[in-house]
Formats: structure tokens, C-alpha cells, sequence
């Protein structure tokens, strides 16, 4: 097929700004054959017939949907990677069935195979809990086929094949039929992603989110904008589910990643957990404190410094912040905890004043170049990020998440070389570690967590 340079680059900004799918990442050869297969779908004679039409009409969304869907790929099959169910059926359900009724939304659904997954995972441990699940996605063609709820053997890959026999009737060669009773408990519908705002009335106060392996597709600007919807749809301490090289994808300050032995999930918090301007007057008053009372003083601000780490370690960074910022002094270690903290609250350029403190202390401070490359990041200013994660690998060269946060890095900024390079040395790093060890820094994330992470990226 020929299409100019030229037309090809419009067809591509055009699809993205119409359906938020960003094809430029996507090999050029594999786009012509979609592109061939979606003109084929809407009868036209030929693919550039089908592009002029699309640059210079405005499609009904009935013929635009029925074009993207030949280009999403629609891959999908019953308790796809399977850690994330248990996750929810050990860590989550537990504690969320004794709530009450549970609402959840599988958001790119594809053909239903992870919707009905959650139904019969829900009916399999508590059959007697009220529970709805919405399933969503763009393409209609799909849609129609989860309605359907009829499987072939290639949608019950890995071990879901035990609850075939139990809740799949065989209706004809290597055709499965979903029982009835777990398909109503789902309620299937057509939604784009990257729309400005779900009409759908049911997609709020959620308690869960599944919305794996779709956000690859977009932009990170983009993806980062979709993420803030989900975050809008979920009740506070809700969960979202996204696949592992996704979670890159989630912005700062809206949820707190749970790691567990079997990977993680995300929890959502409350994005404005505290007031900066007060935190600061406080700190100012400090200074009037008389200099009698010193030694007194020294000791309390010793023991305010550990009650502050303990709620960190709890997570409970606004307590902390307001218990530190009381007696905060002039030493590294109370303004990397400021720092942290700051950082965890979601008030980065907070944060970054404080990694200025901790520099005009120490300059080469390991740990302070690493928070402000990590505060960068968040920030989209991904030069300054590389820069200060390349002083951390200057000073410690072993340093994993220094060197995989550099491959990161490379690969937004489109260095596929550079991030592989990246990616690499920090295999390397973990290759000398056993897989269940933690990584410092890094919250509670094993070896073989990043391993899996790093494969993801890298195939
Ligand atoms: C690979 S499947 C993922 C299915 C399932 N979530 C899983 O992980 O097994 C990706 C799905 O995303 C859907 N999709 C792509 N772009 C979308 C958009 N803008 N809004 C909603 N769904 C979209 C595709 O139609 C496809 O069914």
C-alpha cells in the first residue's frame, strides 16, 4: 500500500486526537495492516480511499468505532495474569466484603474474559455478597462477544481451565457457554477511555478498578489524564488494578502503591491531605523557642524525630509532617524526612526546596539526589530527573532503582538504545540479589517484582 510520509503523519495525529490512540509508537507495517483490515471493514475500495475520507469527513462515532477497533488489540483470557486476583482475593476482598456491597468496573474490557473472572472469583469465595461488575470498552465488536459469553479453549489459557467443567456448558466443538447467573452479575457497555468525562451514571463511588493492559496504547499525557478519571470513579481507599509496565502511568500523589510477595496494586488516597501554607508558619515560630530551654528541647525534638518516622513507616505522612515540622532542624536527617514527606503528599516543588536544604549541607548526598530525581520525574522534568539519578549511579554505581529510574527516563524520552542499556545494567544488579529480597528505597519491592517490571519494558 502507498501513502505518503506526509498523509501517513496526518492519519496519525488525526487518529490520536480523535480516539486518544497514539499509533506513533507502534511499527509503521503493523499499522498499514490494521489500517488495511479497517477500510476492508467499512467497504471501502482501498486504504488511501479510506484515509482521505477519515482526514477530510467527520465520521459518525458508529463508523469511527467500528475502524479503531481494528486497531486495539483485543488480546485477552480468563484470570489473566493471575497474581492480580490473588492479590484481591487474599489482600482486598477480605476486608472490602465486610463493608457491604461491592461495585466494581473492568475498564477495557475487551471480550469479557477479565470481567467474568471477577464474577466467578467473587461467586467462587463470597457467593452470598451483593456485587455488581461494569465492563467497558471501545471496541463494539467485543462487546457484542462478551455478551454473548460463548469461549473458545484459547480464552481458558494458564489454570483457568478448573472452572470451565464448573461453570461452562460445551455447546458445540471447542465453543463454551458461560452459565447464566454469572453473566447477569455483569453489566457490559460501550465506553471510551479517553473521553473528557464518563457519562456512564454507574462508574462512580467504585471499589475496585481493573484497567490492565490499555494504557500502553496512549500517550503518557494521555494515559495520566485516564488514570485521573479512574481515580476520580473509585471511593477513597478504593483499588485500581493496571498491568506492571503501567504502573509508570499513575501520577504522584493519587494513590499508594500496596506491594505484596505477588506483585502490587494501587490504594487511593486523598490528594489534598494537607495544608502546605500552615506547615511552613509553624516552622517559622519554632525560631522563637528561648534558649534556656535547650537541652530539653534537644531531647524532645529526639524523640518527636522517631514518633515522626513511625507514622511514615505507617504511611501516615500528614501526621508526620505535622508532628516534624514543629521542631524541624537544621540536619540532613529531618530535611530528608521533610523532603520525603512533602514528596509523599503529593507538594513536590515543596519537596524539592528541602532536597536544596539537604544539598546545602551535603552535596553529594546519595539519598537527596535520589529524592530529587525522583521529585523530578513527577514533575515531567525529565533532563533535571536524568541528571541527579546519573549523579546517584556517579557516586554509587551499584545503586538499582538509580539505574532502573535512568532507563525509565530513557524510555519516555524515545531512547529505546538508552533505556535498553539502562534496563540491562539493573538485571544485572538484581541478578546478584536473591529474588525476595527488598530493595531499599524502593517501599517494600522485591527483586523479583522489578525483574518482572524491567521484562515488561523491555519485550
Ligand atoms: C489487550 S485488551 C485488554 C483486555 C483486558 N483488560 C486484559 O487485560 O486482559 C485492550 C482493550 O482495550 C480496548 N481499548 C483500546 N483503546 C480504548 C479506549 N480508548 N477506550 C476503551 N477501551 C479501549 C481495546 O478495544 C481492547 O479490547
Amino acid at each position: 500500500m502507498q501513502l505518503s510520509d506526509e498523509k501517513y503523519n496526518s492519519f496519525i495525529n488525526k487518529v490520536k486526537k480523535s480516539f486518544g490512540l497514539d499509533l506513533s509508537k507502534v511499527e509503521k507495517r503493523a499499522v498499514l495492516k490494521n489500517l488495511k483490515q479497517g477500510s476492508n471493514d467499512l467497504k471501502f475500495q482501498t486504504a488511501e480511499e479510506c484515509v482521505n475520507d477519515f482526514l477530510n469527513t467527520d465520521w459518525t462515532s458508529q463508523k469511527a468505532n467500528q475502524f479503531v477497533s481494528a486497531f486495539t488489540i483485543n488480546e485477552t483470557y480468563f484470570f489473566r495474569h493471575k497474581e492480580n486476583f490473588e492479590n484481591l482475593e487474599k489482600e482486598i476482598l477480605p476486608q472490602l466484603v465486610q463493608k457491604g456491597n461491592l461495585n466494581i468496573w473492568s475498564a477495557a474490557a475487551s471480550s469479557g474474559e477479565e470481567a467474568y473472572s471477577l464474577a466467578i472469583l467473587l461467586n467462587e469465595k463470597y457467593p452470598y455478597v451483593k456485587s455488581k461488575i461494569y465492563a467497558t470498552d471501545i471496541d463494539p465488536e467485543v462487546i457484542a462477544k462478551a455478551k454473548k459469553g460463548e469461549y473458545t479453549t484459547w480464552s481458558f489459557r494458564e489454570d483457568a481451565i478448573k472452572y470451565r467443567a464448573k461453570y461452562f456448558a460445551q455447546v458445540a466443538e471447542n465453543s463454551y457457554k458461560l452459565n447464566c447467573d454469572i453473566m447477569a452479575k455483569v453489566d457490559f457497555s460501550l465506553l471510551n477511555l479517553n473521553d473528557k468525562l464518563y457519562r456512564n451514571p454507574n462508574l462512580k463511588e467504585l471499589d475496585i478498578i481493573f484497567c490492565r493492559n490499555v494504557l500502553i496504547y496512549f500517550s503518557l499525557e494521555d494515559a495520566r489524564a485516564i488514570i485521573k478519571r479512574l481515580h476520580k470513579a473509585l471511593k477513597l481507599g478504593g483499588y485500581l488494578f493496571v498491568s506492571a509496565p503501567e504502573g509508570g502511568f499513575i501520577p504522584k500523589g493519587y494513590f499508594e502503591t500496596i506491594y505484596t510477595k505477588n506483585g502490587f496494586y494501587y490504594k487511593k488516597i486523598n490528594k489534598k491531605a494537607i495544608e502546605p501554607k500552615k506547615v511552613i508558619e509553624e516552622v517559622r515560630l519554632n525560631k522563637t523557642i528561648p534558649v534556656l530551654k535547650k537541652k530539653k528541647e534537644i531531647v524532645q525534638k529526639i524523640d518527636l524525630y522517631d514518633k515522626a518516622m513511625k507514622l511514615f513507616d505507617k504511611r501516615e505522612y500528614d501526621n508526620s509532617l505535622g508532628i516534624i515540622s514543629k521542631k524541624v532542624q537544621k540536619n540532613k536527617k529531618d530535611y530528608i524526612l521533610m523532603t520525603k514527606l512533602y514528596a509523599n503528599l503529593g507538594l513536590l516543588e515543596k519537596g524539592l526546596e528541602f532536597c536544596e536544604k539537604i544539598f546545602h549541607l551535603d552535596k553529594l548526598n546519595i539519598v537527596g539526589h535520589s529524592l530529587y530525581g525522583n521529585i523530578c520525574y513527577e514533575l515531567g522534568r525529565l533532563d533535571d530527573a536524568k541528571k541527579s539519578f546519573e549523579t546517584v549511579v556517579f557516586l554509587d554505581y551499584k545503586n538499582i532503582l538509580a539505574n532502573f529510574k535512568l532507563g525509565n527516563i530513557a524510555n519516555e524520552q524515545n531512547k529505546k538504545q538508552q533505556a535498553i542499556h539502562h534496563f540491562k545494567n539493573t538485571k544485572n544488579l538484581l541478578s546478584k540479589e536473591p529474588s525476595d529480597k527488598e530493595i531499599k528505597d524502593s517501599e517494600g519491592m522485591t527483586v523479583a517484582v522489578l525483574n518482572k517490571i524491567i521484562n515488561g519494558f523491555i519485550n
